[in-house]
């Protein structure tokens, strides 16, 4: 279970210009709240502040104000285990060239501290879901940007975290490519995890979401499953959600 409540988080920033101070208020006072077995999509525009919020959660930025709670354990207080629980994607495309996704695999399953027999048999399904076995022994700069995706996720799920916060996990996938995330994200669901997945290309929110929270200028709008977002603000598409937020419409 991954509760947010009242999350502020501000950057100061210089203008390259002026030199002159800027601070940006990245996050102001989101809540949320999302339970196991669900898939809650946290949608918004570039800039919105979804990868902000979703580093707080996974422990990697401290909040100004507000409180988050995984799996019952405060993630301010108990890093540490909270990390043990989670498994999160970032953005950043981390390339480890040199190695293949076997190799990477068995060693975070070292870092993570996972049984090396249990990490080897939890790498080979994870590789099979995503259909990487192929490659399972090239090394990665023999890889596709798609399939080094696939690697991270798979390393992101190695030590079988109950909750999984997964940022953009299909940007600049293929259809076909995205589709075998998907999937994996729907089996995750099934097995009862707790699942974020932040996005700003909406179709795939209306496939695999149960609930989705619009983000726009680090405010949450929405908080509901995606059809009953679109009847509330009379749209066919979720798009069109953030064309009339973008615009000052409805809020
Ligand atoms: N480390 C940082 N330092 C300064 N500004 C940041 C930092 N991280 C994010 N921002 C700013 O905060 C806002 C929200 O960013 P972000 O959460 O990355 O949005 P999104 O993931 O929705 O595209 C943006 O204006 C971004 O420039
Ligand atoms: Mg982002």
């Amino acid at each position: 279970m991954i509760k947010v409540t009242n999350l502020h988080k501000a950057f100061t920033v210089k203008d390259g210009k002026t030199k002159a101070k800027k601070r940006i208020e990245a996050v102001r006072g989101i809540s949320f709240q999302v339970n196991p077995g669900e898939i809650y999509g946290l949608l918004g525009p570039n800039g919105a502040g979804k990868s902000t919020t979703l580093r707080m959660i996974a422990t990697l930025m401290q909040p100004d104000q507000g409180n988050i709670e995984v799996c019952g354990l405060d993630t301010q207080k108990e890093g540490e285990k909270v990390r043990g629980k989670l498994g999160y994607l970032s953005t950043d495309m981390n390339v480890y060239e040199r190695f293949t996704p076997r190799e990477l695999l068995r060693l975070f399953g070292e870092f993570q501290g996972v049984d090396p027999t249990i990490a080897e048999r939890r790498g080979i399904y994870l590789l099979e879901k995503l259909q990487l076995m192929d490659f399972s022994d090239v090394k990665m700069d023999g890889l596709s940007s798609g399939q080094k995706q696939k690697v991270s996720i798979a390393r992101a799920l190695l030590h079988d975290p109950k909750v999984v916060i997964f940022d953009e996990p299909t940007t600049g996938l293929d259809v076909l490519t995205a589709k075998t995330v998907l999937d994996l994200l729907r089996v995750m669901k099934s097995e009862g995890r707790t699942v974020i997945v932040s996005t700003h290309v909406m179709p795939l929110v209306d496939e695999i979401c149960d609930r989705v929270g619009i983000i726009f200028d680090g405010e949450l709008y929405g908080d509901a499953p995606p059809r009953e977002i679109l009847g509330r603000y009379s749209v066919r598409t979720l798009d069109e959600v953030f064309f009339q937020l973008a615009a000052g419409g409805v809020r």
